[in-house]
């Protein structure tokens, strides 16, 4: 630009008057440069790519804060610090190491996870994570995070292991910060995720909230005949099973169930709060955190009534059940909503569990070929793609 200016100089130009012309060009560099920054700017680098979350069909679209978009770079980032141990005070624990792809992210059949320390021992049960992006955030009853709800949002959530003393025992999520920004690698990720190479905590946390997020699914057997992929269930039982759960009792004069035999169909009502697509509460209608009977103990001794209802997608690979692992199987399970003797009593009961709706004499009275009929059904919300699938895998293996 100068050379453009300085052709029209000519040698004899009386002083006064190159003086002008130079503030005049000045001014209009200037000015050109605010006009349009590209030509001058140093280029910046900060470029992100909108990432898509594969949204199943029959799923709605997952609501993403507006203040952590998806993009590809962030999901990178969020993945390595997922699966980096460089999170827990001894480089021993990272988040996957209680939240395993191959169990559906849950912890397999560890009731209570061990801490980084390898002695300390929890009192709730690692959930399976998958399809946190449609969770509602807030606080119980309508949303948040952990069996109890403590966490608003995701972006909350993942800050809160890094310094639990039980689990990846920083002293402060400030540790994590430092130790992140001395590496070679991190630095850069963070910069192409979030424009700037200085590690902040918040980056951390919307980091891994967006890898959470990606986390989906929605491919199981019982997703190939809804979306009429599959003709049918594979046999009866699933498909009794399948009847079973998304239907209401009918009960006989002796206030005992009618068992499921033909339409009508008499079923066990587990629907409405495990309802399709999520297999959680509906939230047209119902909210997220609910009591089916089950009452726990918070840190300060409080008693928690509330709990939010898991998915039963995956429950193949996510036993033991419940806030606190106290059921090891299926067949405890059904049991409680069969009989849970306790659940009668609860006075927290929600409205939605059978005893409350259709009276506290009512029993379920399920047979054991319904027993086999329920756990065909769950068995089919199995999703094989969730606990192979690449894009969650960890990316130090590579
Ligand atoms: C020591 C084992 C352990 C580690 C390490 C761990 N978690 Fe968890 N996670 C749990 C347990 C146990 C719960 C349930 C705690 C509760 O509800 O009080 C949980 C709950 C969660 C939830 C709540 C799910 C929901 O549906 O509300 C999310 C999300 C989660 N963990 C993500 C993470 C991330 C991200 C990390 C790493 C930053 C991590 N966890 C590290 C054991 C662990
Ligand atoms: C009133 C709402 C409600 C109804 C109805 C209901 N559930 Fe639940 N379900 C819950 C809640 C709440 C939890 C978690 C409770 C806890 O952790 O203490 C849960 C947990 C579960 C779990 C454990 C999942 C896990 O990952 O730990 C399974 C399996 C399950 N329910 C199956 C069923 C079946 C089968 C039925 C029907 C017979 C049913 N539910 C009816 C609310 C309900």
């Amino acid at each position: 630009m100068r050379r453009l200016y300085s052709s029209f100089l000519h040698k004899n130009m009386p002083f006064t008057k190159i003086m002008v012309m130079f503030f005049l060009a000045l001014f209009s560099f200037i000015l050109a440069c605010k006009k349009s920054p590209s030509v001058e700017a140093p280029v910046s680098t900060y470029t992100t790519t909108p990432y898509s979350i594969k949204v199943p069909k029959g799923f709605p679209q997952p609501n993403i804060p507006a203040d952590n978009p998806m993009t590809v770079e962030g999901v990178t980032l969020g993945r390595f610090l997922f699966y980096d141990s460089i999170l827990s005070y001894n480089y021993k624990q990272s988040c996957a190491s209680c939240h395993r792809q191959q169990f559906a992210f849950s912890n397999g059949n560890v009731q209570f996870s061990k801490g980084a320390d390898g002695i300390s021992i929890g009192d709730r049960n690692a959930p399976a994570l998958f399809n946190k992006a449609w969770d509602l955030e807030g606080t119980p009853p309508y949303g948040g995070f952990f069996w109890d709800g403590r966490a608003k949002s995701l972006e909350d959530q993942a800050l809160m292991p890094l310094v639990n003393p039980k689990e990846m025992a920083l002293s402060d999520v400030s540790v994590a910060v430092t130790r992140l920004q001395s590496t070679n690698m991190y630095p850069d990720l963070f910069k192409k995720a979030f424009g700037s190479s200085t590690v902040t905590k918040e980056n951390i946390g919307k980091a891994i909230a967006q890898f959470m997020r990606i986390i989906v699914s929605g491919n199981s057997l019982y997703d190939s005949v809804k979306n009429h992929i599959l003709p049918d269930f594979v046999n009866s039982d699933q498909k009794n099973g399948y009847n079973l759960f998304i239907h209401d009792p009918i009960f006989k004069a002796d206030s005992v169930r009618y068992p499921n035999t033909i339409e009508p169909y008499s079923g066990l009502d587990c629907f409405h709060c495990h309802a399709p697509p999520f297999f959680t509460p509906d939230p047209a209608s119902l909210k997220p955190f609910m009591n089916n009977g089950l009452t726990g103990i918070n840190s300060s001794g409080d008693s928690i009534t509330l709990f939010k209802v898991p998915s039963v997608r995956n429950v193949l690979l996510t036993a033991p059940f419940m806030h606190d692992g106290e059921f090891a199987n299926l067949d405890s399970v059904i049991a409680h909503y069969d009989h849970g003797y306790s659940a009668i009593h609860s006075p927290y009961l929600s409205d939605f569990m059978f005893y409350k709706r259709f009276g506290k004499n009512s029993k379920m009275k399920l047979t054991p070929n319904e027993i086999k009929q329920v756990k065909a059904f769950l068995a089919s919300l199995t999703d094989y793609t969730l606990i192979t699938n690449p894009e969650y895998k960890n990316p130090f293996l590579k």
